[in-house]
């Protein structure tokens, strides 16, 4: 499916969302959030791991600050509730969502980012969260997100600093988990989704869930949840993964 701000295609199993608009560093307009609404009403019904990654020298630049610069206050709520439902689409979609973040992520791109379960960084990639230097404050999440990357300190420094940081400081930081050489990245993107896609699908559904949903309940919550679905493998697919184990042979899921 081609939409007018990214290209999608599956391959092998794996859907890759580029985004398409380079000669604005693919900043994310309304259109974006359109656009990615109806591929994840699709995708939702018979998913796949997700890539997620941008054409040239962005990954996203953040929200259209053209698009954002003659808006009324209401609007701008609207467009904020509206980003974050979305980015939230991402975080409970089923499988995996790899961030293969090739270029600048700054304001709403490192929102986006932040959105996907992981991030793989080229090492140009650059991240940060601009929006103080423009007046505004992030709309995307970064206000509570970006702590439980990179601790409360460092989203701070980047949030009142609105510098950008390199993709080594980004891993020091927590925020990416490994860096690679620019023509590399999509590649090793594809080898991670590869790895996930190995797994049985319902487990790799149930870890994503489980630990997305623990880290906001409280401890004795989180390890109820993790024991009740530990316990629902066990009338699944977890009956073949073991057996499989057992007899020496590749899982048939
Ligand atoms: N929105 C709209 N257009 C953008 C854009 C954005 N966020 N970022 C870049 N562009 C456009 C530029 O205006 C320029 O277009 P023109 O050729 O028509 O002038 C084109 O993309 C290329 O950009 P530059 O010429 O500026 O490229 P550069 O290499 O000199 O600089 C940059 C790159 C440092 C990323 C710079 O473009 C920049 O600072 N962009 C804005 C980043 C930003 O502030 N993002 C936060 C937005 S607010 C937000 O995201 C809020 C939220 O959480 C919802």
């Amino acid at each position: 499916m081609d939409s007018k701000t990214f290209h999608f295609e599956s391959q092998n199993g794996t859907g890759i969302i580029t985004l398409s608009r380079p000669e604005v560093l693919n900043a994310l307009n309304i259109q974006f959030f359109k656009d990615l609404n109806k591929l994840l009403d699709e995708l939702e019904k018979d998913p796949v791991i997700l890539i997620i990654t941008g054409t040239g020298k962005g990954f996203a630049a953040g929200a259209d600050i053209k698009e954002m610069a003659d808006m009324s206050p209401d609007e701008a709520l609207k467009l904020s509730v509206g980003g974050q439902k979305t980015f939230q689409r991402l975080e409970d979609y089923p499988f995996p969502v790899i961030a293969a973040v090739n270029g600048y992520a700054l304001g709403g791109g490192c929102e986006l980012c932040m959105a996907c379960d992981i991030r793989l960084a080229s090492k140009e990639a650059k991240f940060g969260q601009p929006e103080v230097k423009l007046g505004l404050i992030p709309g995307y999440g970064a206000t509570h997100k970006l702590a439980k990357h990179v601790g409360l300190g460092n989203a701070l420094y980047m949030l009142t600093t609105a510098v950008n940081i390199g993709a080594e400081e980004a891993l020091q930081m927590g925020l990416v988990q490994e860096i690679c050489e620019p023509e590399a990245l999509l590649e090793r993107a594809k080898e991670v989704a590869g790895l996930m896609g190995k797994a049985g699908p319902d487990s790799l559904m149930a870890v994503k869930s489980v630990c997305m949903a623990s880290s906001d309940l409280p401890y004795d919550e989180g390890l109820k949840l993790e024991s009740e679905n530990f316990m629902r493998m066990f009338e699944g697919q977890g009956k073949e993964g073991m057996k499989a184990f057992v007899e020496k042979r590749k899982p048939e899921w």
